[in-house]
């Protein structure tokens, strides 16, 4: 996947609209100065490109675009479709979200569409048309962006038009009511239906909701916006074959509702938007996931980082800035895990509007700023390394991920309300990434012949493809871990029979009867001191042998990690220093390449050395070529500073 930009680009959302003419000159030169690339243009410009239902106003877009040619910028163009115009949702209020408690979500914020809506769909695409017709062979324009981040603010609707579209979907999915009984298992409580027409969207229920009902919903919800992009990029595919198309993804820790792995055949150039969360506790594992994840998404090749922050966002309960040299660690290390492009939201702050507060390019205090300061400098940064652009990441680990699997664990009436599948996949790659090793964040039923250790947490819904690829991975020797509720279910949310862990019993010489979860705040001890919480269950082992087992807790003296051969079950949760001291075991036995040490990120991308270091100490790391931020040559070792990164050209 080659990107529409040159070298590692530095790029920005550009929002001119919120600001007098006169700003633009300077908007561009200050943009030369800090060696932009590209921007995304056009992206909430709806309700200026078309003022009133009977007219556009392309004079002062023309004009812009314009300039932003001039200045040897080019443009990422939005089809400014993300949020609809007044006078569009006041005409056709039907247009708009309902909740899942039948709450319409009114006007007055942004993305206030039904993905089913047929009369958004028409005039949307009739914006698209005529963007497309416009400046679909402008020289400037090198990628079409479709809407934004589809599904933020939008992702589920419960309306009467959606619900329409469901039962098409699901007529389409099962094409006989007794198959979608069967899937959904509607003798329980008495929910057969005896025909489509009687399926509504699961609405908000006096119990329990029928689970499968629930998994199909955010199916269809996924696949619907999936076919919204497909409608916008077809009209672009027609009138500007030539220009790129992507739409930019949330892969993220706090937005569960897009199957990614489904979306991105679609995409020329796969995008991502990615901002720290702070609410979690390890903040840059958690971006290292989701970048290798991105890149997983993207088939293993190079990907754009649409959006990111300079510093602050505006939408956690508390914003925190980053601090001076986290803008440029930050986004090498997204670079790192494979983005040919960073880049930001937005250009210049706001001075009105909801985001006012969220960092930008160019801050309130304006270019004599330590923040605009910075930002030159990761744009020079970004040109020394420009080379990189195309190169691939090396992993010996691959981490398997799916969303169905996230939708399906998640639901209520589980064993443990505790449980959540995000915490359970950050807290294994992370083990892997502490480790000093790289992995790739792959769907279950990718190709996993290259890797030396596959690690698969709490994967509760698995297809039947699953097991036997993890079983040639422990046939030729590479290694397995499994964690506890795991290959539980089938794709329609229906129990694996004969015991636990299912589809897995057989891989991993396993078989568990019952589970017994423990209550929040408590924990066991196992017999070789490692702590745990969360989970335990009443495990016997078949083929395998007993690794460790628990010393206390509801089930004393029982397996809680096993080893079949090279298969390992952790039917518990692990405490991160048990998990640390797990991963590295297992690491060690399956020859897992490593690098760095706690704090420093050390990750390969093609004859490409990445150093991050976010200790307080400088480091030396191993390595042989020319460092291209420097412009020093290292032979044997790079000496980076503390909080300083590096990257080494090896073998020059
Ligand atoms: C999203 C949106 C942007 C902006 C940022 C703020 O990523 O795409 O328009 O609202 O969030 O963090």
């Amino acid at each position: 996947m080659t990107l529409p930009f040159d070298g590692i680009a530095l790029g920005c959302d550009y929002n001119p609209e919120q600001w007098p003419r006169s700003v633009w000159p300077e908007d561009i030169a200050l943009m030369q100065e800090a060696g932009v690339g590209f921007v995304t243009l056009g992206v909430f410009s709806w309700a200026k490109l078309a003022p009133t239902p009977d007219t556009w106003d392309f004079g002062w877009f023309d004009e812009i675009v314009g300039l932003l040619h001039e200045g040897g910028i080019a443009i990422d163009m939005a089809t400014a479709t993300a949020a609809p115009p007044p006078w569009l949702t006041a005409a056709h209020p039907e247009i708009l979200t309902v909740d899942a408690a039948g709450h319409t979500l009114w006007p007055g914020s942004r993305q206030s569409w039904c993905p089913s809506s047929p009369v958004f769909r028409t005039y949307a695409l009739e914006l698209v048309r005529t963007m497309a017709q416009r400046y679909g062979d402008h020289p400037a324009v090198r990628l079409w962006h479709v809407s934004n981040e589809l599904g933020c603010h939008n992702g589920r609707c419960w309306c009467d038009v959606s619900a329409a579209a469901f039962r098409v979907w699901l007529s389409d999915r099962y094409g006989d009511i007794e198959k979608l009984n069967d899937a959904w298992g509607t003798a329980f409580w008495s929910q057969h239906y005896t025909s489509f027409e009687e399926v509504l969207p699961p609405r908000i229920t006096p119990a329990v909701p029928n689970p499968t009902h629930e998994l199909d919903f955010a199916r269809f919800s996924s696949d619907e916006l999936l076919d919204y992009h497909r409608a916008e990029r077809d009209v672009l595919r027609d009138v500007s074959p030539d220009v790129p198309i992507t739409t930019n993804f949330m892969v993220s820790s706090h937005q569960s509702e897009q199957d990614y792995f489904a979306w991105a055949p679609d995409m020329d150039v796969v995008s991502q938007d990615h901002y720290l969360d702070h609410r979690l506790p390890h903040i840059h594992a958690e971006q290292a996931f989701t970048d290798d994840l991105t890149r997983g998404v993207a088939g293993g090749e190079p990907w754009l980082l649409m959006e990111s922050a300079t510093s602050a966002v505006n939408w956690q309960p508390v914003n925190l800035a980053k601090r001076p040299g986290e803008l440029l660690l930050d986004s090498l290390q997204h670079v790192a895990r494979g983005a040919d492009g960073v880049a930001f939201f937005q250009w210049r702050a706001s001075r009105a509007g909801g985001e006012k507060f969220h960092s930008a390019l160019v801050p309130h205090a304006g270019r004599d700023s330590v923040k605009f300061r910075e930002v030159v400098e990761l744009g020079a940064a970004l040109k020394k390394i420009g080379d990189v652009a195309g190169s691939r990441v090396r992993a010996d680990v691959a981490v398997l991920w799916d969303w169905n699997a996230w939708w399906a664990c998640d639901l209520g009436s589980h064993p443990s309300g505790e449980l959540h599948y995000i915490d359970a996949v950050h807290r294994w790659h992370s083990a892997v990434t502490d480790l000093g090793a790289t992995a790739d964040v792959v769907h279950p039923e990718s190709d996993l012949s290259g890797y030396k250790l596959v690690v698969v947490p709490t994967l509760y819904l698995v297809s039947d493809a699953v097991a036997p690829a993890l079983q040639a991975v422990a046939d030729r020797g590479g290694h397995v871990l499994v964690t506890y509720f795991s290959g539980i279910v089938d794709e329609a949310d229906h129990i694996r029979l004969g015991g636990y862990p299912g589809a897995f019993r057989e891989l991993l010489g396993v078989r568990s009867e019952e589970f017994a979860p423990l209550a929040p705040g408590a924990g066991v001890t196992l017999d070789d001191g490692s702590h745990a919480d969360l989970w335990t269950e009443l495990l016997t082992t078949t083929d395998a042998s007993v690794v460790a087992s628990y010393a206390d807790g509801p089930l004393p003296g029982t397996p809680a990690i096993t080893r079949n051969g090279t298969a390992w079950y952790v039917a518990t949760r692990l405490d991160e220093q048990a998990t640390a001291a797990l991963a590295e075991r297992i690491a060690t036995e399956a020859g897992v390449t490593r690098a760095g040490s706690p704090g420093v990120e050390v990750v390969r991308r093609g004859e490409y050395l990445f150093v991050l270091n976010r200790t307080n100490a400088d480091v030396a790391v191993p390595a042989t070529g020319t460092e291209l931020l420097s412009g020093t040559s290292c032979n044997g070792t790079v000496t980076v500073v503390a909080g300083a990164a590096a990257v080494v050209q090896e073998g020059t």
